[in-house]
């Protein structure tokens, strides 16, 4: 099975959309063109845009599965995604039907590309989210930190990143699921670096993991971390805006087993044990929360008819 490009690497720019479908609309006839879009969009950056690494990625979520009348049964964990309460800190759960995630080192391909999608897209459904990430220096968060040190590579970002054997039906394709996080920056920098290196678990200017003696067990590397057998694709993205001080980060995740990340946002957001959260929160508010499900092409093109 053909996957979509879940697997590429971050690049320099990536435009991230949320759309809901409106009401009374007839979605299905619009849905097939954007699904044949994709394949266009893709192939075409195959061509023109070779060393830009321009590609763009179509989720879709259980509700907007639906309502569209896609095939049943659902991917096998594919649901609404549930708010993860602990006492100080929440994993909110939002509304989104389809969500696009379109990466280019050079941004006027990400425009062009989204704005292709919007002028089909507008006609059945509205863009309730809009965030253009961009890499900051060599590949921090806006944090300071590098962000996507620990993440898989090679062969095994096919391995954690796309269902194999274990959904038949869904083969090739992969769970997506996004936060848009703004960070409190001015407590952040108020923090002395080598406290925000406890925060994080890892050294800032050079990207170090700490040793597990000197680690504190409530830092993000301590509880994101949840082994070697369960990992995801992380393609995180800093964002924001000066004027109304909304700097942040948009995670993003791929991954074949969305209870990998359900287990990894529990041990953050209630903690492990239960109430030793992720320091990051203190710092980091999650604004959004959806999970989506990216088929493979192959099943893209049977969607587009
Ligand atoms: C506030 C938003 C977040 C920021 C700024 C952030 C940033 C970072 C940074 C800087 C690292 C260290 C370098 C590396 O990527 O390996 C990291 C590691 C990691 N993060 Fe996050 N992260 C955020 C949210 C999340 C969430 C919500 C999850 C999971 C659901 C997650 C999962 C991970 C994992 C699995 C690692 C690697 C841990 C390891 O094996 O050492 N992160 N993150």
């Amino acid at each position: 099975m053909d996957a979509q490009n879940v697997i590429d690497y971050p690049n320099n720019n990536t435009v991230f959309m949320v759309w809901n479908f409106k009401n009374n609309t007839a979605i299905k006839p619009v849905f097939q063109r954007v699904c044949a879009l994709m394949n266009n969009l893709n192939n075409s950056a195959q061509v023109r845009t070779i060393t830009s690494r321009a590609s763009v990625v179509m989720g879709i979520s259980s509700q907007a599965w639906k309502k569209l009348n896609l095939p049943e049964p659902l991917p096998k964990e594919l649901v609404d995604f549930s708010p993860i309460v602990g006492k100080k800190h929440v994993a909110v759960a939002t509304q989104g039907d389809l969500h696009f995630h379109i990466r280019a080192d050079e941004k006027s391909y990400c425009i062009d590309m989204a704005a292709e999608i919007s002028v089909i897209l507008s006609q059945i459904a509205e863009c309730v989210e809009e965030v253009h990430g961009f890499r900051y220096w060599d590949g921090r968060s806006i944090l300071g930190f590098v962000d996507g040190t620990e993440n898989p590579s090679g062969a095994d970002r096919t391995f954690f990143g796309i269902i194999s054997d274990e959904d038949e039906k869904y083969k090739g394709g992969s769970y997506l699921f996004v936060q848009k996080y703004i960070h409190d920056l001015v407590a952040w920098r108020a923090l002395p670096v080598t406290e925000q290196e406890k925060v994080l678990g890892r050294s800032k200017a050079n990207d170090i993991e700490m040793t597990d003696d000197v680690k504190p067990s409530n830092s993000h590397a301590a509880l994101a971390n949840v082994g070697d057998d369960l990992k995801i694709i992380r393609d995180n993205m800093p964002f924001g805006s000066m004027a109304n001080n909304e700097m942040g980060t948009y995670f993003i995740a791929y991954a074949s087993t969305f209870s990998t990340v359900t287990k990894m946002l529990t041990r953050m957001f209630k903690g492990e044990p239960e109430g030793n959260y992720d320091r990051i929160l203190d710092f980091s508010k999650a604004t959004t929360g959806t999970l989506f499900f990216c088929p493979s092409m192959n099943m893209l093109k049977e969607f587009a008819g």
